[in-house]
């Protein structure tokens, strides 16, 4: 009984774990996310009150892996693959994308049903869209996350940057950079734009940007980024090991108690270490953890492969 993946190939995640569960003797399968759309088989069936589900080439997978590892099912269409055929034919990429997801989600789900342990299970990692709902189920779990305001309407962006001094900018689904909120953000002509799109404003808070990686509820690992900038995202940034005896234990304490709150058996937790107080920004479902084990030394591929591989 192996350890079945979904990603892509050339994933750096997908390649650690592997790479890590192969060293421990565990059976590995891969279903690769950037094979579909193409011609690599997926099927669900229902004969009688049976249902099967084949994929690629893995059959009998409640008999042959115990545990499904999530880093990505795909199909989403901001991906840069879809980017010239969403030019040319828009309506029907997307339908297509959402008849894919449907099936392999299916499929996925089907397994999880039949006993498989999927991590993270697919309801967790809807979450990385809901930003303002995750922060909203932590600070009601006690874990402080800066105040916050996600709207579409100018009047509150004003009434928010009245009462709070220094202000960020980001989106609520995440995948784009934080931005100072400066004056002339708060004229007429760029607030209207709203209406294209509600966004997250929130308190800046100054300190040192932190993850605390998180594996069955207790933290595996820890590094701090090193950046000036306010998204560190945006520059050339360095990471060091946080060894996990010198982690603040309050930190720890909130990245466990955000990683339970979220349902989350594995996860990434954006923390901003600041001088006299921290906050949560997020619980990432599905965390980058390669470039930071190879730049920190942390062992978080390691760590998640001991995870998956004991059913
Ligand atoms: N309130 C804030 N104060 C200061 N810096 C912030 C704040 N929010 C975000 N940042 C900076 O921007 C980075 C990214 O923010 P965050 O993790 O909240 O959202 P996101 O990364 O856009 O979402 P995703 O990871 O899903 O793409 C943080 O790690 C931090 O460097
Ligand atoms: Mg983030």
């Amino acid at each position: 009984m192996g350890v079945l993946l979904i990603g892509p190939e050339a994933d750096l995640q997908v390649k650690a774990v592997t790479r890590e569960l192969e060293k421990r003797g565990v059976e590995t399968a891969l279903w690769d996310a950037s094979s579909w759309p193409g011609d690599v088989p997926a099927t669900v069936r229902h004969v009688g009150d049976q249902t099967s589900v084949s994929v690629a080439d893995t059959e009998e997978i409640p008999a042959e892996y115990h545990t499904i590892y999530l880093r990505q099912l795909g199909f989403d269409a901001r991906y840069p693959e879809f980017e010239s055929e969403l030019d040319e034919r828009p309506l029907s990429v997307i339908n297509q994308i959402r008849e894919y997801r449907g099936l392999l989600l299916s499929a996925v789900k089907r397994l999880q049903d039949e006993g498989v342990r999927v991590i993270n299970p697919p309801e967790a990692m809807s979450i990385h869209d809901l930003k303002p709902w995750q922060l909203s189920t932590l600070s009601a779990a006690g874990v402080p996350v800066p105040e916050t305001c996600s709207t579409n309407d100018p009047d509150e962006v004003r009434t928010f940057a009245n009462r709070v001094e220094d202000v960020i900018y980001k989106p609520v689904t995440g995948g784009g950079h934080a931005h100072r909120l400066e004056k002339d953000d708060l004229e007429d002509e760029r607030l209207t734009r709203l209406a294209n799109s509600p966004v997250q404003f929130q308190e800046r808070i100054d300190g040192d940007d932190v993850r605390v990686f998180v594996v069955d509820g207790e933290a595996v690992a820890a590094a701090r980024i090193v950046s000036d900038a306010l998204d560190y995202r945006s520059v050339e940034h360095d990471v060091e090991r946080i060894p996990l005896d010198s982690l603040d234990p309050e930190i720890e304490r909130a990245a466990c108690r955000a990683a339970t709150q979220l349902e989350l058996p594995f996860t990434g937790v954006d923390v901003i270490d600041g001088s006299d107080r921290f906050v949560v920004l997020e619980a990432n479902p599905s965390p980058m953890f390669a470039t930071f084990d190879e730049l920190a030394g942390t062992r978080v591929a390691d760590e998640l492969a001991a995870f998956l591989a004991d059913p």
